[in-house]
């Protein structure tokens, strides 16, 4: 009997090599942070042109961390508690959350539904006195015109921090999205383009920050500091090694994480050029049949952008019913899912959170009712495979 079409959002990412590399840090007994770690954050800070880079545990600590260092007290003159922090209102839960948590107020922006990502006229009119920061979300790869935005930031003195735990690898003008703002997160989620398991990394662009992102990462520890010498002859009542002087979490990776995360990390390039390539094999087929090319749109990179794709975005025309489309689609094999969350101020936390008071963002609502992704296979893929899924597609209108 043939085996019945699968097309999964996420297959298995890991190689032997990868899972090589963490059975050797397993047998060496040291599992928790080290040497792995600091070499992927040096490997890291090379290849990405970033000024400092810290692994965390996930993206949303690398989220959390960088709010929670605006917010710090050891650095003033950058937010305090009640300023605003805008974001678009396509992201994902841990985008805005840690905005909440560190006592800030979002304000919520509407997507171009073009790019998924940033509405940069909705932005302008969103800016007020009281906004200070954006929390830019990069969506699958994509992003917004960041050479118009960064001058709008730049003239409204507004920081930016990029959420580009979807994104890694994909350039704006040649240059990688994450180097743009003052802080940016990272994530290696299994389903991302590159993967530890679980694990993230915040940049910063000052060593300031670098060693308050890293106190905190770590109890708010002195250990392992610049100033950690300077702290402990500050505090000579207390025992040097045990000094707290921030406020704390404990966010850190284990080396049998970072381990894989680097070894995933040294064939980025290779992981998206594969994926980049199946993407235009596959788009070209569903465009070609004619029945599916007229009941879907499918979401091009934004001009200027060379993205790194892990999903195929997909719009639903008006005339398909998007509930019994998806359902049909998934009986036949195809797993898919909203982008991102589709429009998050639907979500009933917001609502329980009264973080918005009766807006509408009628662009956001176009992803959130018509739009959802694909995965896209990480392996070399051949025609049987590329017309069962146009197959799948056909049949499910
Ligand atoms: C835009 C965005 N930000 C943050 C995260 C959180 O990353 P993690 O799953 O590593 O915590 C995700 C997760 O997929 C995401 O899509």
């Amino acid at each position: 009997m043939p085996k019945k079409f699968f097309y999964p959002l996420l297959e298995n990412p890991y190689r032997k090599k990868d899972l090589d590399k963490a059975i050797k840090v397993i047998k060496t007994g040291r599992l928790t942070i080290g040497n792995h770690t600091d070499k992927f954050e040096k490997k890291f800070t090379e290849k990405m042109k970033t000024k400092y880079s810290l692994m965390v545990n996930s993206g949303s600590s690398a989220n959390l961390l960088a709010l929670q260092c605006l917010i710090n007290p050891y650095r003033k003159k950058r937010l305090k508690k009640g300023d605003y922090v805008l974001i678009p209102t396509v992201c994902w839960s841990t985008s805005l959350w840690p905005i909440v948590q560190s006592g800030l107020k979002p304000i919520f922006v509407d997507i171009d539904p073009i790019t998924l990502n940033i509405d940069i006229k909705d932005l302008i009119k969103k800016i007020n006195s009281k906004a200070k920061a954006l929390m830019l979300v990069h969506v699958l790869g994509n992003c917004t015109n960041m050479g118009e935005l960064m001058k709008i930031l730049k003239k409204k003195k507004i920081i930016l921090i990029e959420d580009t735990c979807e994104s890694i690898g994909s350039k704006y003008k040649n240059k990688y999205l994450g180097t743009f703002g003052e802080f940016s997160s990272f994530s290696f989620y299994s389903s991302h383009q590159i993967s530890s398991g679980e694990g993230g990394m915040v940049t910063c662009r000052n060593q300031d920050d670098y060693e308050i992102l890293k106190s905190l990462r770590a109890h708010g520890w002195s250990r392992g500091l610049k100033t950690e010498k300077k702290i402990s002859k500050q505090n000579k009542h207390l025992d040097s090694r045990f000094i707290f002087f921030n406020s704390g979490f404990n966010l850190r990776p284990t080396d049998i994480s970072a381990s894989i995360g680097l070894s995933q990390f040294n064939d980025m390039g290779n992981f998206i050029s594969i994926r980049n390539k199946n993407r235009d094999i596959i788009v070209k087929a569903l465009k070609k049949n004619k029945l599916v090319n007229n009941n879907f749109h499918f979401i091009e990179a934004n001009k200027n952008v060379k993205p790194s794709w892990f999903g195929i975005p997909i719009y639903i025309k008006n005339r398909l019913n998007r509930r019994k489309f998806i359902m049909k689609l998934e009986k036949r094999g195809v797993e898919t899912r909203p982008i991102i969350s589709g429009n998050f101020i639907k979500q009933p936390s917001v609502k329980k959170y009264k973080l918005l008071k009766n807006s509408k963002f009628l662009n956001s609502d176009v992803v959130n009712d018509h739009g959802f992704f694909i995965g896209l296979p990480t392996k070399k893929i051949n025609n049987i495979f590329v017309n069962q899924l146009v197959k799948a597609f056909e049949e499910s209108i």
